[in-house]
């Protein structure tokens, strides 16, 4: 067991707000493993967060760190840009710059190895041997996240100490390495079971677990914990905004998007992810950065048609619970159901 857990519980890192220090505290706590999302942050807000985890809990909370792809076509995201200027004169913002930044990685990664940052996990693609050896230096467990069994031998190769393996029914960002249609879009039992054999490596489970028999199933299918993000969502630690944590209560469907950002995502299914799949294109982050005002202007007037809804498949049966109880809960609820199994 190579996350030494007292319960099987991974909070997943939230970029865009909802991961808080508070929150990630109170899951570690409660003997799951935080995380603090440093996507999108600037490397002093992620060592603000890292430090303030720290006046909270002795408990050990990990960071997570995007890695940058390659950019997306110019043309492809001046078209997207012209059909997204009316919705810019809706709200009387202008579109934002779509710059293609690498979200400063390196300088994230430096704060964690400075920081000791115990646990440190990637998204979006495949860390170089030589990161992954500075952070190991740094005492730290290097987590890959990889959606196919090609991405779980890679990340192996490059010396990863666990994987955290996302099926396609997980809410928030694909966090694979690459960003073409229908790759990556494995559910989990599948990909657990498929990874199990390709990669020989501690798997910790992401996507559609929301309680404890879920949970229960992903570590029966060879996951030595879960990883939870929806669920999480809904606790009064988490950052998530007042529009979002209403929808999450509501009925609609999830899909797949690139409308917001570029890449494809999992959210609630809303007036602007239904009107833009189609025709966003593969250009992250250069749409993240072009919504970025769009998304803003939303969440200030209240307006949950405008912003990203990210939700897995399973958020109908999300109960909002302080996160200390929610993790208590999942580990018993897990563990009786482990044994309702057993029995049958
Ligand atoms: C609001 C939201 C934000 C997310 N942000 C990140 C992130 O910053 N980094 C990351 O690795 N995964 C991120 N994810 C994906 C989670 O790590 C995880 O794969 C997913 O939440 C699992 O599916 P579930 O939401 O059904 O539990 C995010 C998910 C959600 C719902």
């Amino acid at each position: 067991m190579v996350l030494e857990l007292t319960r099987p519980i991974v909070q997943a890192p939230m970029a865009g707000g909802p991961s808080t220090p508070a929150l990630a505290a109170a899951v570690s706590e409660a003997g799951g493993l935080g995380f603090l999302a440093a996507g999108y942050r600037t490397p002093e807000a992620v060592r603000e967060d890292v430090r303030a985890v720290r006046g909270l809990t002795g408990a050990r909370v990990g960071v997570n760190v995007f890695l940058p792809g390659p950019p997306g076509d110019d043309e492809a995201v001046r078209r997207y840009a012209a059909e997204l200027r009316a919705e810019a004169d809706r709200w009387g913002v202008e579109l934002g710059e779509p710059r293609a930044d690498d979200d400063a990685w390196e300088a994230k990664v430096a704060v964690c190895v400075e920081e000791r940052v115990p646990v440190v996990s990637f998204t979006f693609g495949l860390p170089r041997p030589d990161v992954v050896a500075a952070l190991h230096d740094a005492g730290a467990l290097v987590l890959v996240t990889v959606t196919t069994p090609e991405e779980a031998v890679a990340a192996r190769d490059v010396g990863a100490d666990a994987l955290v393996v996302q099926g396609v029914e997980a809410g928030g960002h694909r966090g694979g390495f690459r960003d073409h249609d229908g790759e990556g879009e494995y559910g989990l039992l599948a990909l657990l079971r498929l990874i199990a054999r390709a990669a020989d490596l501690p798997m910790v489970a992401a996507g559609g677990l929301v309680d404890g028999p879920s949970v229960a199933a992903a570590l029966v299918a060879g996951a030595e914990a879960a990883q939870l993000g929806t669920a999480f969502l809904a606790c009064p630690e988490a950052g998530t905004g007042h529009a979002h944590r209403e929808a999450l209560a509501g009925s609609a469907g999830t899909a797949l998007t690139r409308a917001f950002s570029g890449r494809r995502a999992r959210g609630l299914v809303n007036r602007f992810l239904a009107e833009h799949t189609a025709t966003a294109p593969s250009a992250y982050p250069q749409v993240h950065h072009l919504t970025t005002p769009l998304r803003a202007a939303a969440r200030t007037a209240g307006d949950a048609d405008g912003v990203n809804l990210w939700a897995g498949q399973a958020y109908r049966l999300v109960e909002p619970r302080p996160a200390g109880e929610l993790v208590r809960r999942l580990a018993d609820d897990a563990h009786a159901a482990l044994v309702r199994a057993a029995a049958r």
